[in-house]
């Protein structure tokens, strides 16, 4: 049975805009329940988990797209800068959460980000998404040609160490972290691997 025809004709008609703002919306609910005292006894963290697990997440979905078109012939590369700057509005918050209601002290920050490795490779991660989501529009993919492709490649080195961040911060042996690494090295193996069925433009 084809289960992709009827996939690719319902992706087709969904409407990107309402998208963005169903994306954009549960921080202002993590943010309500944080102050609302909904998110435990400490809400500053639990918020900062959510938001990287989010990021996280949505960086992994849009690692997803390519293959799911090339193996599969699931074409949702229409959704995928939306997923992309979905990802990067969560590693944002995530950043500013840890900037304004975590460390808050100026001088810290920048002690923070050199002496604990985690963090250090967190901001890189951030470091390397900045350039692609400034791009992500219709002017820069014109103005810059072939070189948009490769630009865009820094997402994979982003995503590797978005978890490897997640890896290197929890205490003791957690299978979470490991399982997002594990899914983030797969997605990128399979992108050395030749499509087995028609792509589907
Ligand atoms: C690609 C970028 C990033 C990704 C994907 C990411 C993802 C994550 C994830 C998944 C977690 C753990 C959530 C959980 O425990 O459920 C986390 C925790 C955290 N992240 Fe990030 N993060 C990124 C960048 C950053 C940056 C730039 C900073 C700060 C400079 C940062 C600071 C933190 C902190 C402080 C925690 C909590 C650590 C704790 O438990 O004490 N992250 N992040």
């Amino acid at each position: 049975m084809d289960f992709v025809t009827p996939i690719n004709s319902a992706a087709r008609r969904v409407p990107i805009w309402p998208l963005y703002i169903l994306c954009a919306l549960p921080p202002f609910w993590f943010l309500y329940q944080g102050l609302t005292g909904g998110l435990g006894v400490e809400p500053i963290k639990a918020l900062e988990h959510r938001l990287g697990e989010l990021a996280l997440q949505f960086l992994v979905a849009g690692l997803a797209i390519t293959p799911l078109r090339r193996h599969l012939g699931v074409n949702l590369i229409r959704f995928r800068r939306m997923v992309g700057l979905a990802a990067f509005y969560y590693v944002a918050l995530h950043l500013l959460v840890w900037l304004v209601l975590d460390v808050q002290i100026l001088g810290q920050i920048w002690a923070d980000i050199l002496k604990r490795p985690y963090i250090t490779v967190g901001m890189a991660g951030f470091v390397l998404l900045l350039p692609l989501a400034v791009t992500s529009n219709a002017w820069s993919i014109r103005k810059l040609g072939p070189k948009w492709r490769q630009l865009h490649k820094l997402v994979y080195p982003a995503v590797l160490l978005g978890a490897l961040h997640f890896v290197m911060l929890v205490k003791g042996f957690q299978i979470e972290p490991l399982l997002y690494m594990g899914a983030i090295l797969m997605l990128l193996a399979l992108r050395f691997k030749p499509a087995r069925r028609r792509q589907f433009v």
